[in-house]
Parts: structure tokens; sequence; C-alpha cells
């Protein structure tokens, strides 16, 4: 259980990140590599190939059901840490999340226009108009990311300790189905450094 104590402005201190533990690190690093290789799928991409053409669909698909759903966990299990912490800290990020979401239905939306189109100088055109909308929402959601990784975990390493912020995280992780778990896995763990990659196996073979 978290033990959360109210911080005035006066005891709101920055904590030194290389120290701390960083609940968004892990998970970030999946998800900026996901973005990084579904934008550079969507760029190159031949459309006339019908294998390359049902990959950028289900590859946009993937990326916007793995974000939607980690959205939500950021809203379910830490903004009301936050909020109990320092009301209003997470209300810049929140309000991001919901654009997110409709970002995420257009994106969806773009790839299955791509899919449909039946000339080819119409599925080029729709190709191109997925990769730019894809590259804003790439583009914002690095923005978005470093300033949950900056400005959030200001807010959790001042209130909680590194063994509840690991605690959480074991109960976020716990909410996954195995399947998620086993998606998320599969990028998180190529993305992350031998360390902390040695870390998480170490943690998950407990
Ligand atoms: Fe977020």
């Amino acid at each position: 259980m978290l033990t959360m104590k109210r911080l005035s402005q006066e005891e709101f201190t920055v904590a030194d990140s290389a120290t701390r533990f960083d609940i968004y690190a892990g998970i970030h690093k999946a998800l900026r590599a996901m973005m990084m290789e579904t934008l550079r799928a969507t760029g190159c991409a031949d459309v006339h190939d019908a294998s390359e053409l049902h990959a950028v669909y289900e590859g946009v698909l993937e990326l916007a059901d793995t974000c939607a759903t980690h959205l939500e966990h950021e809203n379910e299990f830490i903004h009301p840490l936050l909020e109990a912490t320092r009301m209003g800290s997470s209300a810049r990020i929140a309000t991001e999340h919901t654009h997110h979401l409709a970002a995420l239905a257009n994106l969806c939306d773009a790839a299955a226009s791509l899919r449909i189109c039946t000339t080819g100088p119409e599925r080029e055109k729709a190709a191109h108009a997925l990769y730019r909308e894809l590259a804003l929402f790439v583009g914002e959601n690095f923005t978005h990311m470093y300033v949950e990784e900056t400005e959030h975990n200001r807010v959790l390493w001042a209130s909680f300790s590194d063994d509840e912020l690991r605690a959480l995280e074991r109960r976020i992780a716990a909410s996954l189905p195995p399947e998620e778990s086993q998606q998320i896995m599969r990028w998180m763990v190529p993305a992350m450094t031998p360390a902390e990659r040695a870390m998480l196996l170490r943690a998950k073979m407990k």
C-alpha cells in the first residue's frame, strides 16, 4: 500500500534522476522504439505490394492499441497519486491523453482508408497522408513523454520511495493480460541497456 505525503511548494524539491527509480523509463523506451519503427516502416513501404500494405495497416493498428492502453494505465494508476500529492500536477498530461485518443482514432481511420484504396495513385496519396499524421503523433508523443519523465517524476520522487514506486509498477504489470504483457516486452527488452534488461528479466523470474 502506498503512503502519500502532501507537498507544499517549499517541500517540493527536484530529485536526482540518475539515482531514483524511473517508473516511466522502460515502457517509454518500448513506446519510442515502437513509434520509430512503425513510422520508418510506414514511410518506406511499397504500398503496391499486398503484404507490405497489410504490414503497414497492422503496424499502425498495433501501435494505436498499445498507446491507448498505455495512457489508460497512466490515467488509472499514476494520475490519482499525482493529484493526491499535488493537485493539478497531472492536468496538462491528462488533457494531452484526451487529444491522443482522438489522434489515435484518426490514425486508425487513415490506415483503414489506405487499405481500401483501389488505384495506385490513390494508395500512394493515402500512404503519404498516413505517414504525415503518424509523424505528427510521434513528434507530439516524444515531447509528452519527456514531460512525464521530468515533471511527473519530480512529483513522484518527492512523495514516494523507490520501493513504493517499484510496488506501483508491479501493480500495473499485474493488471496486464498475458498477451499484452508479451507484446510490450517484445519492444521493451531490445530497447533497454544490458543492465536494465538484466534487472527486468531478473525481476520477471522472481
Ligand atoms: Fe502519457
